[in-house]
């Protein structure tokens, strides 16, 4: 793969987009390795998506990050697809290969992966995994997930039929069972990760009151000033380890800066940044 080193034009491509960390994170690992990197959020609506990211290349774009709710249309663009982002038929990183040859990436599950298992110290080999939702967002990351070789994995989801669905698609990748959220077993789950949206209307699902104990690892995909609902009614019912996705959120645009220059920045920094904003 061509890799885009040295200065460039980046940008952020979402719906609605203007309040994201991106261009913060992306300046400050920038200035890591003395990289002029211009990083700007485009809000584009879905019917300009095409338009607006092949015009972007063919001026001379160096790379995009892709968010909600273009990642899957992005996945259609790109020539060439990665098989973690064919797998979560979703892409949000695109590299250039010419300015009419692209590629297509996914680096959200390997985020979250490695904010897990390297930030916070959580082995999830062996473990007991919930994943709570079955949209775009369990989608992106489970294969990664299965990857580390959880014991057991269940995707519980509001509306059940969605996650058998994903169950029969990854069930080649591992062990994996489905329900609602009423039939999760009543007992502490080693590791719960939030992929509802239901955190963005400030609602949790509604799981049995002892799946989550003391020491079950509690990671919502969101993320936000402050504590997210689902952190605080994780703590309410007693895990001392409760986590949102900044952390996600810093380790995907790591990922998305390796392809694009060929170096993986620091990200603790970035994190310590944010934690002070
Ligand atoms: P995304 O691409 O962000 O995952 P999505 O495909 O619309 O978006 O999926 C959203 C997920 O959040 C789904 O699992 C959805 O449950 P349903 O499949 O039953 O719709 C879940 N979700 C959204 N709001 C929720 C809520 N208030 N409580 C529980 N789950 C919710």
């Amino acid at each position: 793969m061509t890799i885009n080193s040295g200065p460039g034009r980046y940008a952020l491509f979402g719906h609605p987009v203007s309040h994201s960390w991106s261009p913060f994170i992306h300046g400050m690992f920038a200035r890591q390795f003395d990289h002029v990197v211009d990083y700007k959020v485009q809000d584009v609506e879905p019917g300009d998506f095409r338009h607006a990211v092949i015009n972007f290349f063919v001026q001379g774009g160096g790379g995009a990050n892709v968010t909600l709710p273009h990642k899957p249309a992005a996945a259609e663009i790109v020539n060439d697809l990665s098989a973690r982002a064919e797998r979560a038929r979703a892409v949000n990183t695109i590299v250039r290969r010419s300015p009419t040859e692209l590629y297509g990436d996914n680096t959200d599950g390997v985020g979250l992966v490695t904010d897990l298992t390297r930030n916070l110290g959580v082995s999830l080999e062996g473990s007991r995994l919930l994943i709570l939702g079955a949209g775009g967002a369990t989608r992106g990351v489970l294969a990664p997930l299965l990857e580390q070789e959880p014991r057991e994995v269940r995707i519980a989801n509001r509306t059940p039929e969605r996650a058998k669905g994903l169950r029969d698609e990854f069930s080649d990748l591992g062990e994996i069972s489905a329900s609602g959220f009423s039939e999760v077993e009543d007992l502490p789950w080693d590791v719960v990760i939030n992929a509802t949206a239901a955190s963005l209307a400030g609602e949790v699902p509604e799981l049995p009151p002892r799946a989550i104990g003391h020491d079950t690892v509690c990671y919502d995909m969101a993320y936000g000033r402050g504590d997210t609902a689902f952190m605080r009614w994780s703590a309410e019912r007693g895990s001392k380890r409760a986590y949102k996705g900044w952390g996600m959120l810093v380790e995907q645009a790591a990922e998305s800066y390796l392809l694009w220059h060929g170096v993986r920045p620091e990200t603790r920094p970035v994190m310590g940044a944010l934690e002070r904003l």
